[in-house]
């Protein structure tokens, strides 16, 4: 017979050290930064409530590069952690191998066909198979813009490159950081593909990175971007170099800088911090890229375990995970918006109801493609290549000329 536990905190100090008998998950995951922890904390709860306790395994490191670094060495040592956290591509990649669990006894009844948007869909199942858990849809193409510092710039959010470069001028005038960027590749990459779309639209974003095509990766087009991502450079301070992005974010939360390209997830650092949306921050689509959306989302995958008894805690997480009120309660913190399209938007804050609305509009119109950066444009190879070029790039150490040689090459060989 199974323990019964205690609920919320209490179960999660007594349960960590309580021994094998009850049931748990071990989970690995990115989610490390202040933002992100809170919003751990919810699944974490939610689960010890039912009984599931949680044996924590976080790797640091944006975008979970890191942390796929991590799951391999356990699974070559034959000893995989019961969940993962998981993107796109590498959900991919792992079902093809055969190691992870079928989730269909669980989704079939519960409807998950229904309710998850075919675009996530495309990467839960595999061969017809439900074999992963959506928790959010988080998107890249954001800007997040201290109140303050836009109000002094004339209160207007850019909506295309020149007034983008126009407010960055401004905040520079001000004596703030105009852009606050972290120099790792994964960050680079997210700046980029917001680029990319703002300059070639959505039908180019999808020939250049989703389809890879030699020309648009090496065109005129291409050489915009990359002028654009040059003249971004000049925007930074001088020690963007490695930063996390979570402290880039902390430097617009402070008003040391002006504003910051990034994922949704950085709206989590701006409610830890108290901030309210159009009062202390303004979030926008990346100037030039409204009615567009570049997707990811976290999805949680459980692998086979030698262990059959553990497959129940793993489909108790994966049906709390998909949860109507877990994916409310959880993507309020996170920044992200609902895996599922039967989720009302009444408890989001203004950007989360823009994110939802965002989502919605792009699904049906075509304009929804999944962002390189984040795992859901190509499979990790590939964007690692690109992420090598475009990170030189944007440190100068090779000529815009040279980004639009390699590109294309670096992408062939990389596939
Ligand atoms: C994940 C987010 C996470 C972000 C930064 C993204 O790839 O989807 O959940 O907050 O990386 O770590």
């Amino acid at each position: 017979m199974r323990h019964v536990f205690l609920a919320g905190t209490a179960c999660l100090a007594l349960c960590a050290g309580a021994a094998r008998a009850e049931e748990s998950v071990e989970v690995l995951h990115w989610w490390t930064a202040g933002g992100e922890a809170a919003a751990l904390n919810v699944l974490k709860e939610d689960l010890a409530a039912k009984g599931v306790a949680w044996k924590d395994m976080p790797v640091a490191g944006g975008s979970g590069v890191q942390a796929m670094t991590a799951l391999r060495a356990r699974v070559t040592a034959g000893d995989p952690p019961t969940a993962v956290q998981m993107l796109g591509f590498d959900i991919r990649e792992w079902s093809e191998m055969g190691v992870l669990s079928n989730l269909d006894t669980l989704a079939g009844p519960a409807g998950w066909d229904k309710v998850v948007p075919q675009a996530i869909q495309a990467f839960s199942k595999y061969d017809g198979h439900w074999i992963a858990a959506p928790v959010n849809v988080h998107s890249t193409n954001w800007l997040w813009i201290n109140k303050a510092a836009l109000d002094k710039a004339g209160g207007k959010a850019p909506a295309d490159m020149d007034a983008f470069f126009a407010m960055l001028d401004n905040f520079k005038a001000q004596g703030i950081v105009p852009l606050a960027h972290g120099g790792q590749p994964w960050q680079d990459g997210t700046l980029w593909e917001a680029v990319v779309l703002s300059r070639g639209g959505m039908d180019f974003y999808k020939k250049a990175v989703l389809e890879a095509d030699p020309d648009a990766l090496s065109g005129e087009t291409m050489r915009q971007v990359f002028d654009d991502m040059t003249r971004l450079r000049g925007y930074f301070d001088n020690s963007f170099s490695g930063r996390d992005w979570n402290l880039s974010s902390a430097m617009v939360i402070e008003g040391k800088a002006g504003a910051q390209e990034m994922g949704d997830w950085a709206k989590g650092e701006f409610l830890r911090a108290g901030n309210v949306p159009d009062k202390d921050f303004v979030c926008i689509r990346f100037p030039g890229t409204q009615g567009n959306v570049l997707f990811n989302s976290d999805q949680f995958v459980m692998f086979e375990q030698k262990d059959a008894g553990l497959k129940d805690a793993q489909l108790k997480m994966a049906a709390a995970v998909m949860d109507p009120a877990f994916q409310i309660a959880f993507n309020k913190v996170k920044g992200s918006v609902p895996a599922r399209t039967d989720v009302p938007d009444t408890d989001f804050d203004a950007c989360g109801k823009k994110g939802m609305r965002d989502l919605a509009e792009a699904a049906a119109n075509g304009t929804l493609a999944g962002s390189l950066a984040h795992g859901h444009g190509q499979p990790s190879s590939v964007k690692e290549a690109i992420f090598d070029v475009v990170t030189q790039q944007l440190n100068g150490q090779i000529s815009t000329d040279e980004a639009l040689k390699r590109l294309p090459q670096a992408v062939k060989a990389a596939m």
